[in-house]
Formats: C-alpha cells, structure tokens, sequence
C-alpha cells in the first residue's frame, strides 16, 4: 500500500504491506509510527492511551508516537529496559501507574519496544480492569517477527521465564522498519535467527532470498519490509491453525531445546538468537542421525547462519553432557522423555502424526553434540 507524499511539514512519507491472516492485522512498513491513528482507528477512538515503554526505547521513539496520538490523551510509563524487568513487580508498578492516572476501560495500551516491553505490556493489558485493547509497536527485528505474533503475554518468575501469563492478542500489530536502525549488531543477529528458523521451516525460497541479500550493509526499509512480512506470514499461518500449541505451532520450537539449554547454561550472556542459530545445528544433526532428514540440512544451516552474522560453533566451556542436562528441565520435557521439532529437510518439519514433537534419547542427542 503506498499514500503518496504530501505537503512539505505534514508526516513522512508512509508505505507499508499487512498480514490479514490473523483476526487482527499485521502491517509492516516504513514511517508508520507518525500515522498510528489512521492505522488503528481504535487508536483515535480511545479516551486515553498509555504508552508503555523502556528508557532506552522511550527517548528515541515515544514522542513520534505519542505526538501522532496527541499528545494530551497520551501518558507515557517508562520501565528500566531489559529481561530482568520484566516482572511481576514491574506489572505491579505498571497497573497502579495506570490506576492513578484514572485509566478506564474505554482507555488503550500501546507497547513501544522489544519483545520485553511486548510480553510486559501486553501481560498488563490481558488483567488490567480484567483486560482492555492494546496494539503492539515492536521495535527490536526479534520482536516484529516472533514476540509481536501469537497473542502470548507473561512474565518471569525466579522459577523460569514466562511462567505467569496470557493469552491476549493485540489488537493491532505495527511494525515501523525505521527503529531498526538504531539496534545494534546483536540485537539485529539475534532477530536474524528467528527469521532463518522461518525459512527452515517453512519456506526453502525463503532462504535463497536470505542468502541472495547483504547483511554485512545497511539494508534498506523496503528490504526489511519484505523480509519481515515474510517471516510474519510464517509465524501467523502456524499460530492460525494452533493457537493453544498441541501440534504445529511446536514446529516453531525447532533450536529451542538446544538452544534454550546453551542459553541457561551461559547464564543468558549470549543473545538469545545466537543460541538459537547453534541449537538449530545440533537438532538438525539429530534428525539426520535418526535418518528422517535432508544429510546435507546441518551444513546449510551453518553456512546460513554465518552468513546471517550467527555463530556455529558451541563454546568449549559447555560440555555435551551439561547441556542434555540443561535441557531436561526445558517447558518441553515430558515424563522425562526430551521432545525435539525436528526438520525433513529445508522448509519442512517432520510430522510424527500431528504431534510436530519426537522424544530422542541422550544418546542422540550426545552424538550430535559431539560431532561439532
Ligand atoms: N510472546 C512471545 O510469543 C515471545 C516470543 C519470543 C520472544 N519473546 C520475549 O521477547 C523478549 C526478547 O525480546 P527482544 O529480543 O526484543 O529483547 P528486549 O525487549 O530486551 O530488547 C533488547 C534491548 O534493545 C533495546 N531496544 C529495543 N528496541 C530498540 C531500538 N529500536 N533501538 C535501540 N535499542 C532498542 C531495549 O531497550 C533492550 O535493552 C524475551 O523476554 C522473550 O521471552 C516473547
Ligand atoms: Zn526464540
């Protein structure tokens, strides 16, 4: 959809594309920040909007955002960025912020940030007043094409992350490509990973588009918007057709077992897609071991990774065995049993009946890991 340009003084130039396959639209485009209300005509309708935020997101993007509202209706709530904010404590502060700026069921949510500040803000919005709209504006690559999709929302506990939470999708999810410019490297890397695990997935010609750009260079708005509109459309078809995650929406899970544990393990020091990327080496090679995928998938997996600005190689301080460790007290872990979403080859995932889910032994699993 491109509005062409108007007078000099009025809002930039705006061009975006929208994913329509879930019940609430999905666009993705450049300048859309500065026309939310013609985005969202809740937006404009609402008696007042809080925009939840970060201090690092805030000052970059929550002015552009709150003067497209008017500025009047806006009230802006800015928490400390990072994973170890997102809290009960901090839903707690966020709510009784709201509640003393007199916010009413007839008021609107807008998350401005990362994956953070989505699952926070929209935990928020799932209990506040026992739940009113809210519009998801991610802000980080990972964010747009996974956090932002899905309807889930949730917090961390001392217990393990995302353990309190809801299902309550946005309303509206508004994917501006122009706040990716100020992401750093491995921030953007991390996002990366999640939109090469689409590709493996689900979309072969997904991949040979990936590998065809530079990622080494500035990349241009439309680039992105491509980019993400693709990963978008993966992650809401799987979401579409299992929302409550029995079976397909597990094929999203591929990397994260591995994954999930190098992550733990490293003490989250290592950004989230970076351990993805390597946890989807090594279950590849577990499918091949099991003799139901494509031999030549782990290598093109690490070809693509490297190419992406991703690692391939574990860090030698993690031991095979601290790793299968790790991954038994994984969410996917049954009856001790570790269940994998494992690829068939590039762009399919295998099936097991429905379940997308196949218990592997330690055995397996330490081959793979040994033969890095
Ligand atoms: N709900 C879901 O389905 C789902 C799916 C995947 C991940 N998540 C969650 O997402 C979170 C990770 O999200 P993330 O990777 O976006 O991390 P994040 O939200 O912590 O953001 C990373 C950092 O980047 C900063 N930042 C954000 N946007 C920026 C920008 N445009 N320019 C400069 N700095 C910016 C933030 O302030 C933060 O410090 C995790 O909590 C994870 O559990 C949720
Ligand atoms: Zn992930």
């Amino acid at each position: 959809v491109l509005v062409p340009e108007k007078s000099p003084g009025s809002p930039p130039r705006v061009s975006y594309s929208t994913c329509t396959t879930l019940p609430y639209p999905i666009h993705v485009g450049s300048g859309l920040l500065s026309h939310l209300p013609s985005l969202v005509p809740a937006i404009g309708a609402a008696h007042r909007v809080a925009i939840i935020s970060d201090t690092t997101i805030a000052p970059l993007y929550a002015d552009r955002v709150a003067a497209a509202i008017g500025k009047p209706r806006c009230i802006g709530v800015h928490i400390a960025p990072g994973e170890a904010h997102k809290t009960r404590a901090t839903w707690s502060s966020v709510t009784d912020q709201l509640l003393e700026a007199r916010m009413g069921r007839d008021s609107l949510i807008i998350a401005l940030g990362g994956g953070v500040i989505g699952d926070l803000a929209g935990f928020v919005a799932a209990t506040f007043l026992r739940g009113i709209p809210f519009v998801q504006l991610p802000t980080t690559l990972l964010a747009m094409v996974d956090a932002s999709i899905g309807g889930k929302t949730g917090v961390d506990t001392i217990h393990g992350k995302n353990l309190v939470g809801a299902f309550h999708p946005p309303i509206a999810v508004i994917s501006d490509v122009d706040t990716l410019a100020s992401l750093n490297s491995h921030q953007r890397a991390s996002g990366m990973a999640e939109v090469l695990k689409h590709a493996l997935i689900a979309d072969s010609a997904y991949l040979d588009t990936l590998l065809a750009l530079a990622w080494d260079q500035p990349v241009a708005a439309e680039v992105w918007q491509g980019v993400i509109l693709r990963s978008v459309e993966i992650k809401a078809a799987v979401v579409a057709k299992d929302e409550r995650e029995s079976g397909l929406r597990k094929t999203l899970n591929f990397g994260h077992t591995i994954g999930h544990a190098i992550e733990v393990l490293l003490g989250y020091t290592l950004p989230h897609g970076h351990c993805i990327a390597l946890g989807m080496v090594i279950e590849a090679r577990i499918a091949v071991a099991l003799g139901i995928c494509d031999p030549s998938l782990p290598q093109m997996i690490e070809q693509a990774a490297r190419h992406l600005g991703l690692p391939t190689i574990i860090p030698a301080a993690l031991t095979p065995d601290a790793i299968i460790a790790a991954t038994r007290h994984d969410k996917k872990a049954r009856q001790g049993q570790v269940e994998y979403a494992l690829p068939v080859r590039c762009g399919e995932m295998a099936r097991n009946d429905g379940s997308y889910a196949i218990a592997v032994g330690d055995d397996t699993v330490l081959a793979a890991l040994a033969s890095r």
